[in-house]
């Protein structure tokens, strides 16, 4: 399969064909990306829950970031590899946000950055995109802001708050956006910035009116047992064989029956014989 680039995503959504993107946060998950095929490989700080435990994204550090991007971009070479700016690095400080991106660039071989926010983000955006880096935007939900936003909840709900993401999402692709994620917006609204726009909306809970969808695989592949949000679709359930191989193994060993011949290096018998004496 041939390298996705932004050239192969802007005739995909030249084409209306829908783009797809899934999260990874380290090797094996950036192999799995990799191996099915996908347009977007995503570095989502949503790996601070998913992968680390933690309760928001908010912990998240550049360091962090670069750790988890560099690993699956060792794996994952053939889609266009995005990776979040985290909490902190970029709001609203063009030159620590371009600072930021050419060290997700140069350290975890991005090829996008992607950053929370609307028309208030606008200088850092165009500082960073007038460096040539990429930058994705992310509207809606943006749970960086969850303690602003009272929760992870759905937004845009009312026509006034709509009309402002309409807004925000002008603003990022004046800026110079590539593209930008809507996430948990109603349907007919993210459908109507969809086609209001000349560049994709990458959609997460937000219907099947955007130019593509993302899920954090964690999600995706029911491995994450904390909560399952309303418009993820487990379309797998990893967790439980997971668990029972496990369970399994501990079983065998317990058992002694684990590792058997098969799983050992022999030695011949004159060895041995010789060895004792
Ligand atoms: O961090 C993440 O995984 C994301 C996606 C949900 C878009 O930002
Ligand atoms: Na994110």
């Amino acid at each position: 399969r041939k390298k996705v680039t932004i050239n192969t995503l802007r005739k995909l959504y030249e084409q209306g064909k829908p783009i797809t993107m899934m999260t990874a946060h380290d090797y094996p998950t950036g192999n799995w990306v990799e191996k099915s095929e996908l347009d977007i490989c995503l570095v989502g700080d949503s790996s601070a829950m998913v992968a680390l435990g933690f309760d928001s994204t908010i912990p998240v550090t550049m360091d962090i970031m670069i750790h988890h991007a560099s690993a699956v971009s060792r794996a994952a070479k053939t889609p266009f590899l995005v990776v979040d700016m985290p909490f902190g690095s970029y709001e609203r400080r063009p030159q620590l946000g371009l600072e930021n991106a050419i060290r997700l660039m140069k350290e975890a071989n991005a090829e996008a950055v992607k950053l929370e926010g609307g028309i208030e983000q606008a200088g850092v955006i165009e500082e960073i995109t007038q460096a040539g880096i990429p930058v994705m935007g992310h509207i809606g939900l943006t749970p960086q802001k969850h303690v602003m936003l009272g929760g992870f909840r759905v937004q845009g709900k009312t026509a006034d708050k709509a009309l402002q993401l309409m807004e925000d999402a002008l603003a990022l692709q004046e800026a110079g956006c590539m593209g930008m994620v809507l996430e948990c917006i109603p349907a007919p609204i993210a459908e109507y910035i969809t086609d209001q726009l000349s560049i994709p909306t990458i959609g997460i809970g937000s219907g099947s009116g955007c130019s593509g969808q993302v899920l954090v695989m964690m999600d995706t592949l029911g491995i994450y047992d904390k909560f399952v949000p309303k418009f993820c679709k487990q379309f797998g359930q990893l967790d439980a064989p997971a668990v029972e191989a496990l369970r399994s193994y501990s079983d065998k060993v317990k058992e002694r029956s684990f590792p058997s011949r098969e799983f050992s290096y022999p030695m011949s018998e004159v060895e041995v014989e010789r060895f004792l004496k």
